[in-house]
C-alpha cells in the first residue's frame, strides 16, 4: 500500500469517525463509555453539556459521581434500568446501562450508559393520566348524579301514589270522624230516652210490666252496651283521628314538590317522619325521644323528611329483634343537632368508610339498594350546608349525628 492509498485510507477513517461522533453529538441523550470501574472513557456532547465542563476533566471520572454532582440523584447507580430526576432542570432521564462484550475477551469489562432524556413523553403521559382521573371522577360523579336521580324518581313516584291514596283516604275518614261524632250524640238521646220510658214504668205500671221490663233489660244487656257503646264510639273516634293524622303526614311528606324552603320546626318533621315510618318501628323498637330546646330553622323540610326517614328505616333494619332508638336534639355554635342512635348490629370498621357512597349495601337483594345514605348525605351536605358523622361499634349500635346552619339561604 503506497502513501496516498494510506492517506485515503485515513481520511476515510477520519470521516467515519467524525460522521460517528457528530451521530452521538447530535443526540439529546446522554451516552457514556466506561469501564468496568465506571471510569467514563469516552462520553458524548449532551454529557459535556450537563457537566458543564470540558471534555477532558470528565475522562477519568466515576459517571455516577459526575450524575450525583450535578443534580441526578439514585439510590442505587447500579440498577440496569431506572427513572431519575433531575431538579435543576425539571427533566426525566431514563437510565440504562448495558455491557459492552467484545468477541476477543471472554469477560464484558465496559459498560455503555445511556440517560435518555424523555421529559416531554413523561409530560404527555402525566396528562394523560391526570385526564384519565378526571374521566374517572367525571364517571363516578356522573353514576352518583345517576343514582339520585333514579331515587329521586323513585321517591317523587311513591309520593304521587302515596298523595293519591292520602287523598282518598283523607274523605271517608272525614266522614267517618263527623259520623261517629254524631252518632254518640244520638246515642245520648237514646239512652236518655230509655231511662226516661223505664222510669215512668218503674212509676206508673203494675207489677208484672215491671218485672217484664227488667227481665227483658236483662236480656238484652242493656246496662252493659249502654257503658260499652260509649267506649266503643270513644274508641273508633280516637282511632279515626289516629288514621287522620298519619293522612295528614303522608300528604306531607308526599308532597312532590320538593322545592319547598322554609322556616321549620326539626320536631314536627320528626314527629311526622316518626309516623310514617311507625310501621317499620313499633314491633321491635321502642322510640325514645330526647328533644331540647331547637329554634326553627330555614330548610327544605320535605327533604329534611326523607333523611331522617332513611336514618329510621336503616336503625329499624339494624336491630334484629328488640332495641331501642334514641332521638336527641339540642342547639349548640348556632347550629342545630340531631341523633339519631340505635342498639343495633353496629357497623364494621371497614365499612364505615363506604356507606354513604350510592350502592353500598350490606343487604340482601331486594331489602337495600344502598342509596339511602348516598341521599342522605347529598341532601345534608350539598342542598342544606350541613355536617353529618358516623360512630359505631359493632354489636353495640350506632349513632348518626347531623348538624344544619340556621342561616341557609335558598340553593336555587
Ligand atoms: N344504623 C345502621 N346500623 C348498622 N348499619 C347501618 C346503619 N345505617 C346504615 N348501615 C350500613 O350502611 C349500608 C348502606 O346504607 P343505605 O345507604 O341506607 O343502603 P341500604 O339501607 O339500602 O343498604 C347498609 O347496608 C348497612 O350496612
Ligand atoms: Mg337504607
Amino acid at each position: 500500500m503506497d502513501y496516498e492509498e494510506l492517506e485515503t485510507l485515513f481520511r476515510q477513517v477520519e470521516t467515519a469517525k467524525k460522521e460517528w461522533e457528530m451521530t452521538m453529538d447530535c443526540m439529546a441523550d446522554m451516552i457514556i463509555l466506561a469501564d468496568s470501574e465506571a471510569n467514563i472513557i469516552r462520553c458524548n456532547r449532551a454529557v459535556i453539556d450537563f457537566a458543564d465542563k470540558p471534555y477532558k476533566e470528565i475522562l477519568g471520572e466515576k459517571w455516577p459521581q459526575l450524575f450525583s454532582d450535578h443534580g441526578l440523584q439514585s439510590a442505587d447507580f447500579q440498577v440496569s434500568a431506572q427513572e431519575l430526576y433531575h431538579g435543576d432542570s425539571g427533566r426525566w432521564y431514563f437510565l440504562k446501562i448495558y455491557a459492552l462484550c467484545s468477541k476477543e475477551q471472554a469477560s464484558c469489562t465496559r459498560h455503555v450508559v445511556i440517560a435518555h432524556d424523555y421529559t416531554e413523553i413523561k409530560h404527555i403521559a402525566e396528562a394523560l393520566e391526570q385526564k384519565n382521573t378526571e374521566l374517572e371522577q367525571a364517571n363516578a360523579e356522573l353514576k352518583a348524579a345517576h343514582s339520585q336521580l333514579l331515587q329521586q324518581e323513585k321517591m317523587a313516584s311513591i309520593g304521587l301514589l302515596a298523595a293519591g291514596v292520602a287523598h282518598e283516604i283523607n274523605n271517608p275518614t272525614g266522614f267517618i270522624i263527623s259520623n261517629l261524632g254524631s252518632l254518640g250524640k244520638y246515642l245520648e238521646r237514646l239512652t236518655d230516652f230509655i231511662d226516661f220510658q223505664s222510669g215512668l214504668i218503674a212509676s206508673r205500671a203494675d207489677e208484672e210490666l215491671i218485672a217484664q221490663e227488667k227481665a227483658e233489660r236483662k236480656r238484652v244487656k242493656l246496662d252493659f252496651i249502654k257503658d260499652d257503646v260509649r267506649d266503643l264510639i270513644a274508641e273508633s273516634l280516637e282511632g279515626a283521628a289516629r288514621v287522620k293524622k298519619i293522612v295528614q303526614d303522608l300528604k306531607g311528606f308526599s308532597r312532590v314538590d320538593q322545592a319547598d324552603f322554609k322556616e321549620t320546626d326539626l320536631h314536627e318533621c320528626l314527629d311526622s317522619t316518626l309516623n310514617i315510618a311507625w310501621n317499620e318501628l313499633k314491633y321491635k323498637t321502642k322510640v325514645i325521644k330526647e328533644y331540647g330546646d331547637v329554634s326553627p330553622i330555614m330548610c327544605y323540610p320535605q327533604q329534611l323528611n326523607q333523611v331522617f326517614l332513611n336514618l329510621l328505616v336503616n336503625a329499624a333494619q339494624a336491630i334484629a329483634d328488640k332495641g331501642v332508638i334514641t332521638i336527641r336534639t339540642w342547639e349548640k355554635d348556632n347550629r342545630a343537632w340531631v341523633a339519631i342512635s340505635d342498639t343495633g348490629s353496629g357497623i364494621a370498621p371497614e365499612h364505615l368508610q363506604k356507606i354513604f357512597e350510592p350502592f353500598f349495601t350490606t343487604k340482601e337483594i331486594g331489602k337495600g339498594t344502598g342509596l339511602g345514605l348516598s341521599v342522605v348525605f347529598d341532601i345534608i351536605t350539598k342542598t342544606h350546608h350541613g355536617e353529618i358523622a358516623v360512630e359505631s361499634e359493632v354489636g353495640k349500635g350506632t349513632t348518626f349525628t347531623i348538624t344544619l346552619p340556621f342561616g341557609m339561604t335558598r340553593s336555587d
